[in-house]
């Protein structure tokens, strides 16, 4: 039988339960799912890019998902590692138009490759990595929405 692997790609400047919640969702249809960390997505993330495998791995890290970085083309990384498809999180609306944007430009590179959108758990559908980056950078508490690891991370990274 063939082995579903799917790619499930962002910038994770830091991991979310949101992001966990989707990975764990993925499990339902892919044999595996490879956590694709963009090098470049964000030109100034306030976590390098050794930082945020490494808060993945803590928060994600089981023997069927594996976290990867790449650069360059989506499209050509899910080639190499033999992904059929694409998965992302659609939230809200104002998700839609760029998702919508990156899944047809991404078929029209590769149009063996599907993309997989997954409605997030409905209390955790307005989280966004900025959200938090934005609320922790001013103290406050995002213990509920990041693994502890990333909850130490954050608050090692905003020490006055
Ligand atoms: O979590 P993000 O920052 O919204 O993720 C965006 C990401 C990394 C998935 C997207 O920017 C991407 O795929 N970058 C790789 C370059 C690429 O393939 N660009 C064309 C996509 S249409």
């Amino acid at each position: 039988m063939t082995r579903r692997v799917a790619v499930y790609p962002g910038s994770f400047d830091p991991v979310t339960r949101g992001h966990e919640d989707l990975i764990r969702r993925s499990l339902a249809f892919a044999d595996c799912v490879i956590v694709a960390v963009a090098e470049n997505a964000s030109k100034q993330p306030l976590f390098s890019l050794e930082e945020r495998l490494e808060l993945l791995r803590q928060a994600v890290g089981q023997p069927a998902v594996q976290v990867q970085s790449f650069q360059g083309l989506l499209v050509d990384f899910a080639r190499r590692v033999g992904a059929s498809m694409i998965v992302r999180g659609l939230r809200a609306v104002s998700d839609f138009e760029y998702e919508f944007q990156m899944a047809l430009m991404n078929r029209h590179l590769e149009p063996r490759l599907e993309t997989v959108f997954l409605v997030p758990a409905f209390d955790l559908t307005y989280l966004s990595s900025s959200l938090v980056r934005e609320v922790a950078r001013h103290g406050g508490d995002v213990s509920q929405l990041v693994h502890p690891a990333v909850d130490q991370a954050l608050k090692r990274k905003f020490a006055p």
